[in-house]
């Protein structure tokens, strides 16, 4: 500090009198309340607190003052630049305030407007059908093997054990692929079950062999509440040293338990497939009355059409002859075999009355069976 200050007369400089303090203090003051958004604030609070503010200018005059005057200019000039300081803070809370407001407000979402909603898609009840029973054997060791739609005959039927004149292979049933001239004879038809990838397993695979194939089959059916020309079928195939039509019941009945829950019984009455020998129709025990409504006495049930049993699939033990013509040596293997229809099973299971709902496209119908994408 100069010796010269001594002598200094604070009323002389004129920044430090009370006048110009009033002043100074009272153009913050008003800039700061004139301050509309936060923004004007800052530009208010750099004109009139910052670095080059009159207020503040006037507090580095201080110093300057004779140590007699300090006091009382600083004093002053304290008080102003306090009274602007909270003016800028009280400003500043209520600024963001206003501004935290203004977000709210335009930020809003009105619950209550009609959403403009995408439906969600759903997995295909016969995709989850075939799924679970995919995994229900696939958990126990069998691999799922698949085979193509448009299949060759000998596959669909000779390898089958079907003799060439057996009923299936005519017209009314198998759709037949025309030759390259437009004529009969190409010797392929779109598969009429899934049970040909039994043979392309048998002849591709290793032995002990656990194969589970789901897939498309065609038929030549008209399009009713219960028939379909497109349906899907699910096919198991086991082929093993000792394997019996006990282990063929243990694997149907894990199916049945699968799907319908446990405890429902399984009844095999003799049927035919000229693949398997001997060959079985599979009952299970209505999943709805339980078999209550065939007892005396019991409830009609229209699930099972009060017969108690409702049939779910074929099977039997694979016929030698398809073993031989596998390859395989029917005196040390044996095997089991059965097919059910996906869509009999979806419809068993979940009380669905029209095969048309399951290939008409309709999400209402594939969402009640849950919202899986
Ligand atoms: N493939 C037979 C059908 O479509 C079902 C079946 C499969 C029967 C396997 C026995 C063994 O009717």
């Amino acid at each position: 500090m100069s010796a010269g200050s001594t002598q200094y007369d604070p009323v002389e400089v004129a920044v430090l009198s009370p006048d110009e303090v009033a002043r100074a203090r009272d153009a913050a003051l008003a800039a700061i309340a004139a301050a509309s958004d936060l923004d004007e604030l800052k530009a208010a609070r750099l004109a009139h607190f910052g670095d080059r503010a009159p207020l503040t200018l006037a507090n580095a005059e201080i110093g300057a003052l004779p140590p007699a005057a300090r006091a009382e200019a600083g004093k002053r000039v304290g008080a102003a630049r306090g009274q602007v300081r909270r003016a800028i803070e009280e400003r500043e809370t209520a600024l963001e305030a206003e501004r935290d407001e203004r977000i709210l407000t335009a930020e809003t979402v009105d619950v209550t407007l009609p959403a403009d909603r995408v439906p969600r898609g759903a997995r295909h009840p016969d995709t989850l059908v075939s799924d679970r029973l995919t995994d229900v054997f696939v958990a126990m060791g069998y691999e799922v093997a698949e085979g193509p739609e448009v299949e060759a005959e000998w596959y669909n039927f000779d390898a089958l054990n079907f003799p060439p004149d057996h009923p299936a292979r005519a017209m009314q049933d198998t759709l037949f692929v025309a030759g390259p001239d437009g004529g009969e004879g190409s010797g392929m038809v779109l598969r009429t079950h899934t049970s040909p990838v039994q043979i392309r397993a048998m002849l591709t695979r290793q032995l002990p062999l656990y194969v589970v194939s789901p897939g498309k089959c065609f038929r030549t059916d008209e399009l009713d509440a219960t028939h379909s020309p497109v349906f899907h079928q699910i096919e198991g195939l086991a082929v093993d040293e000792g394997l019996t039509m006990a282990d063929l019941r243990g694997a149907v009945q894990a199916f049945v338990d699968a799907m319908f829950g446990e405890g429902l019984r399984t009844r095999f009455r003799p049927d035919f497939f000229p693949f398997t020998e001997p060959s079985a129709d599979v009952s299970m025990e209505c999943h709805v009355c339980r078999g209550g409504s065939a007892r005396p006495g019991g409830d009609p049930c229209r699930v099972c059409k009060s017969q108690g049993w409702i049939e779910i699939a074929g099977c039997g033990m694979v016929n030698p002859r398809v073993l031989v013509a596998c390859g395989i040596d029917p005196d040390r293997y044996s095997g089991f075999a059965f097919g059910l229809g996906i869509e009999r099973t979806l419809m068993i299971a979940h009380g669905v009355t029209d095969i048309r709902d399951t290939i008409e496209g309709d999400v209402r119908f594939s969402a009640a069976f849950g919202m899986e994408i």
